[in-house]
């Protein structure tokens, strides 16, 4: 938790209300490497800008853009996430016709696209079966380094979805959202930026998705508030921008996943339920929480240690209430519990502290452009940072985690404070601290790749578990684009009230439509104290997310599924054996995001698009498990509540003979439904566990 006054600097960047006045129209008037049968065309005009464009695939178009060809670093042919740059499986060549250039595909169910390109205003014109649908132009303030990709529609008639960690409404038209990975621990509704950076903005218009995605970690803002226009703005002189196509969402996710990769394999323990506060301390208080849990028979596999476990906050140690952490951790495991600490990237100048004097020997902090190393306070006081662009310090901070699963046999490590967060007046680091990107001999300022240093933290933290485990664990608050090839998320510090448990289904369903399918919320909310009916909807909700733990801030009252008296342990006892049964099915989610890239907790409309789907009523306030469960829980005290089910039929989970024809809305009341009302499709195929399961067995 971080309550520290926004800077001038940041503040500069936040409040970016003056859209820079001048953009330059681009004109290309010359050309190299045109070559008839290529599926790209590619530009350098007499002032040096570039452009590459073309398909990657039979769907996918991607737009390298820089308004510099000489500039330190060229994004040409390059991404900080993206898996597969360039692929010439798919021959879609451009044909030309007196400067303006025209490609043609025909799409996976028939639609003929079209995309035609006017170099003298770089402007591009779609079309879908020969209507016109959107046009796209590109320009530029490069005086004051702005790239600018203006997307207008002929129709406005349009929903925004995705866009990664945001808070409601999830349709984000009408809305401007700031790409800047910020610790916001007072984050309230309609906050941005937030801790993770996802530009994913997939458009539905008439049940067709466009899907637009700017890759580039600078600053960035996208507003969305007109009525036909989506404008990025990015501050950079260069960048990748791609577009697709697609008639229904899986098949978006399946391209999304082709260009950055899928979650990894986690282990099946990361699906069950998991215990954390700031902090548990002392080891002995930590022995009472796991043994309450088995005591009471209520599921759990996971307990957090906050930062109260190290030495003076520093990473990778053990401090005085934790001297028998050994013994601590071996005892947690016999009762079937896995230990993830928190590492934050942040290290205590101290000589004789390992990691700092490992880091100062080998040059891996992070300098200014003076060459003077970078120190800012966080919770140890005054800290170095990692320089984690470097592939060099990479492995060193993978060799640390290495050594520090040998030395204290934890499980996988809880990745914080890696926007990164500080505890001066900018809140983060300087603008120009010195990235080294050593495979192509690069160096960047911060202001250029802030949005993915905690990306590349996690990067580096998932390697060092590989050494030991091919299911590795890590969760992360700050992320970039594709980030869940390398860690889970959580939505950060939401606070104990009925707006952030009723935000989190938006915000756990827009992650997983930008592609990271394993998220959660603290459930009960981290700052402030849940009244016990929040906390029994909180854990009655959050059992079923895809990463389910409750956490809370320093200084909170107990929160633990026992700590709201008997009446709401039962409730959260019963619900958390539910998710227990069903772990299983959430494995073979977790499988189909691995190969798919399909979210676990999919949105109402995901299968299905029509007025009710697209009803924010419904959509932000019921999920889909997959395919064929479908649940709806109380999101206010009231003990009633609407459910749009879609077409087919359900069953309700509670009273299997009780079948509802989908496509209508039926009122609900909590008499009749145990627990959360589920809702199970005629078709479903559920694999379920019917052991008594109080944490994932070894080996399962
Ligand atoms: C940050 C994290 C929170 C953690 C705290 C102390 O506020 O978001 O989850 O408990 O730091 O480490």
């Amino acid at each position: 938790m971080l309550l520290i006054k926004i800077s001038n600097f940041t503040q500069k960047r936040l409040n970016i209300k003056k859209t820079p006045k001048k953009w330059n129209t681009i004109a290309f008037n010359s050309s190299d490497n045109q070559n008839e049968s290529s599926n790209e065309l590619h530009f350098i005009n007499p002032i040096e800008q570039k452009l590459r464009t073309g398909f990657i695939r039979n769907s996918i178009f991607k737009i390298f853009y820089s308004t510099n060809k000489n500039l330190a670093t060229n994004y040409e042919n390059f991404s900080w996430t993206v898996k597969e740059l360039d692929s010439n499986s798919t021959k879609i060549p451009w044909q030309e016709n007196q400067g303006q250039f025209k490609a043609e595909t025909t799409l996976q169910g028939g639609k003929k696209l079209k995309i035609a390109f006017d170099q003298s205003k770089t402007f591009f014109l779609t079309s879908l079966n020969d209507e016109v649908v959107f046009s796209l132009s590109i320009k530029e303030n490069k005086a004051k380094k702005w790239l600018f990709f203006n997307i207008e529609f002929i129709n406005p008639d349009y929903n925004i979805f995705g866009l990664g960690e945001q808070t409601e409404p999830m349709d984000k038209k009408g809305k401007e959202i700031i790409f800047w990975n910020t610790d916001n621990p007072t984050y309230r509704m309609g906050s941005t930026p937030l801790y993770q950076s996802w530009p994913i903005t997939l458009v539905q218009q008439n049940g067709f998705f466009y899907t637009f995605i700017c890759d580039n970690p600078a600053f960035s803002k996208l507003d969305m508030q007109h009525q036909k226009e989506i404008k990025y703005f990015v501050h950079d002189l260069q960048l990748n921008f791609y577009i697709f196509w697609g008639s229904n969402l899986k098949d978006i996710m399946e391209q999304l996943a082709f260009l950055f990769g899928t979650t990894y394999p986690l282990p099946k323990w990361a699906l069950g339920y998991q215990q954390s506060r700031y902090s548990y301390t002392p080891s002995n208080r930590v022995r009472e929480i796991a043994k309450s849990f088995r005591d009471k028979c209520i599921p759990c596999d996971v307990i957090y240690l906050d930062i109260h476990y190290m030495d003076n906050f520093k990473c990778f140690t053990f401090g005085n209430e934790f001297t028998d952490y050994k013994q601590l951790i071996d005892e947690l495991h016999e009762l079937g519990f896995k230990v993830v600490p928190i590492i934050d990237p942040g290290i205590k100048i101290e000589q004789g502290y390992p990691v700092y004097d490992e880091g100062i020997k080998n040059n891996f902090f992070l300098k200014d452009r003076k060459n003077n190393l970078i120190t800012i306070k966080v919770w140890p006081g005054d800290c170095h940072f990692p320089d984690f662009l470097n592939k060099d310090v990479q492995n060193w901070w993978s060799s640390l985690v290495q050594r520090f699963v040998d030395q204290a046999g934890i499980d996988g490590i809880w990745c914080d404070m890696n926007e990164p967060s500080t505890f001066d007046k900018r809140r983060t680091l300087q603008p120009d601290a010195q990235h080294h990107f050593k495979e192509k001999n690069w160096t960047l300022e911060h202001e250029k790749i802030h949005n993915i240093f905690g990306f590349f933290m996690t990067k580096a933290t998932v390697e060092g578990l590989l050494y030991k485990s091919n299911n590795p664990f890590v969760l992360t608050r700050s992320s970039y684009l594709g980030g869940q090839k390398y860690a889970s998320a959580w939505t950060g510090d939401n606070h104990s009230d009925w707006a952030h448990l009723k935000n989190s289904i938006p915000s756990i369903l827009s992650l997983g439509l930008s592609g990271q399918p394993v998220v959660g919320s603290d459930i009960g909310g981290f700052t402030g104290i849940p009244d016990p009916k929040l906390y029994e909807r909180w854990i009655i909700q959050g059992a079923f997310y895809p990463f389910s733990r409750t956490h809370t801030a320093i200084g909170t009252p107990d929160q633990e599924p026992w700590s709201f008296g008997e009446n709401i342990e039962n409730i959260a006892k019963a619900t958390i054996k539910l998710r227990y049964k069903l772990i299983p099915y959430y494995y073979s989610l977790l499988y189909e995001a691995f190969v798919k890239g399909y979210p676990i907790m999919r949105p109402i409309f995901f299968n299905e698009i029509n007025r009710f789907t697209l009803d924010k009523i419904y959509y932000e306030s019921e999920f889909l498990l997959g395919d064929f469960l479908l649940f709806a829980p109380y999101m206010t005290k009231s003990n009633k509540r609407d459910v749009y089910l879609p077409p087919g039929e359900w069953y309700s989970w509670w009273k299997k003979e009780e079948l509802f024809v989908g496509d209508s809305i039926y009122p609900i009341d909590e008499e009749d439904n145990e627990i959360i009302p589920i809702f199970l499709s005629d078709h479903a195929i559920i694999p379920m566990s019917f052991e008594n399961l109080n944490f994932v067995p070894k080996n399962s």
